[in-house]
């Protein structure tokens, strides 16, 4: 996942026998910008703060574990992406990173669009006010409940994933008495280069069609001669998590090729394409996520360069960043409450949360860093594994990192870059209660996703 093999600094063999483990090189109360959203910092106190208020308060007032969202960076990484491609291109943010109301609100006041990919997002979405024509519907098996859903609400784009749902979406569209504007995905035959589970652009997964073989054509010459929709464009999205633009860039050259071919055997040019989303971001120091002027950059200097080489009109871009526009704008903060030092391996630090709130860790090998947030130290570091406190040993929020050996229960931690991918995979796994969302801007703090209760569980539990 995270392209960092271990925390990296000078070896202190002797101090962790394991050998292959070194020291931080920087003082573990620096926080790195590159991890934690843009208005965290410490004050005079060593304690840190996020859009002004210090943790200690926060815990208080809302419990742990929790996530933080910093919303002025949320809406400065809206903007950024909305900026970097310009009012020739559509930025739709990727509902299933992190969803809610008040995201939904943030989305429409930046300019943003919406990519759903279930009918539970899609109905937050429309509950929000999002304007259904700015919403993308996704998803490689749609039910013909949420086509209906979707076509009723008069959706901008459904990205046909299959030869039955082409036939499906322009039956329901026919029967609504509406034509349907639709992409198709199609599978580039891509091997992007991140975690198996989230790479999908190579043929053997269950996503989009694939161009080879002719599939891909063969599903456009079917799309265009269903009369319930209207085919505006070819969609690929390569996969989650990705730092090398060489991937972005084949998948882009492919599907610029497919609207070559369609155009010399129907003789109509393809007005759009959409190349997905699935940037990197930094999970720890070592990583080197792009900017996004320099993705928009890259992917538009592609696409008309093979377009003008096909003699095509440059089609209008789409892109559907999640991870890069939420990841970096939330942490989780923990308590901590036990603390076992294992001679000659590692301290098993355990927190108040775990694989209920960031399946990452245990699903992909996801790494993410630490801090103690509370208070500074300057104590010397110990390698630690943050663990949660389900009854699962790979229960592991962070796999391997430092903290201060001071570290005490009762201290507040916190794990950056948990605003993607945490909350929307999150679980009553052992019946934990999923944490809120607060939201932190200008001093101010308002839970935009709350607590889950006792009574929320019992709720559904009708025997
Ligand atoms: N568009 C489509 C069609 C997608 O399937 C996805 C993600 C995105 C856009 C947004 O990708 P992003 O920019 O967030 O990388 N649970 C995994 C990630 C799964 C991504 C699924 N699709 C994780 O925690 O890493």
């Amino acid at each position: 996942m995270s392209r960092s093999a271990h925390p990296a600094g000078p070896r202190h063999a002797d101090v962790y026998p394991e050998g292959h483990y070194t020291a931080p090189a920087t003082d573990l109360n620096e926080l790195d910008p590159k991890v934690w959203s843009r208005t965290v910092t410490r004050d005079a106190d060593g304690a840190l703060t996020v859009g002004g208020i210090e943790v200690a308060r926060l815990a208080e007032e809302f419990g742990t574990p929790a996530y933080f969202l910093d919303e002025s960076d949320f809406r400065a990484r809206c903007r950024a992406w909305s900026d970097a491609f310009g009012p020739d291109a559509d930025v739709f943010y990727a509902g299933k990173a992190f969803l809610s109301r008040a995201v939904v609100r943030w989305l429409q006041e930046e300019g943003l669009n919406l990519d759903v990919c279930s009918g539970g997002e899609l109905a937050t979405a429309l509950d929000a006010g999002m304007p259904a024509e700015r919403i993308a519907f996704h998803g490689n098996n749609k039910t013909v409940a949420e086509i209906e859903r979707a076509v009723e609400a008069g959706v901008g784009r459904i990205v046909l994933d299959s030869s039955q749902e082409i036939v499906r979406v322009a039956h329901v569209a026919q029967r609504l008495g509406v034509r349907q504007r639709v992409q198709i995905r199609v599978t580039v035959g891509v091997e992007a280069h991140t975690h198996e589970f989230i790479a999908t652009a190579h043929e053997d997964q269950k996503f989009g069609i694939a161009l080879a073989d002719g599939l891909a054509a063969e599903a456009v010459r079917r799309a265009l001669t269903l009369d319930g929709i209207e085919l505006i464009g070819i969609h690929s999205h390569i996969g989650s998590q990705i730092f090398d633009m060489a991937g972005f860039e084949v998948s882009a050259r492919r599907v610029v090729q497919l609207l070559a071919e369609v155009r010399d055997e129907h003789g109509v040019e393809l007005p759009e394409i959409d190349l997905g989303g699935g940037l990197g971001i930094a999970y720890t120091s070592e990583d080197d996520p792009r900017e996004p002027h320099e993705i928009a950059k890259a992917l538009s200097d592609i696409v008309t360069r093979e377009c003008e080489s096909a003699g095509l009109r440059t089609p209008r871009i789409s892109v559907e960043p999640g991870r890069a526009i939420v990841g970096p704008t939330a942490f989780t903060l923990y308590e901590v409450g036990t603390i076992k030092p294992l001679e000659g391996l590692r301290t098993y630090v355990s927190v108040d949360g775990g694989m209920s709130d960031n399946i990452r860790t245990a699903l992909y090998d996801a790494e993410y860093s630490v801090a103690l947030v509370s208070r500074s130290s300057d104590a010397e570091p110990m390698l630690v594994r943050v663990v949660g406190k389900h009854c699962e040993s790979g229960d592991i929020v962070v796999k391997d990192a430092f903290l201060p050996s001071d570290l005490a229960p009762g201290d507040l931690i916190a794990v950056p870059a948990t605003g993607a991918y945490c909350r929307s995979m999150a679980s009553n796994y052992n019946h934990a209660l999923r944490p809120p969302v607060v939201a932190v801007r200008d001093g101010e703090a308002r839970v935009i996703v709350r607590r889950e209760t006792e009574e929320d569980l019992l709720r559904l539990d009708v025997g």
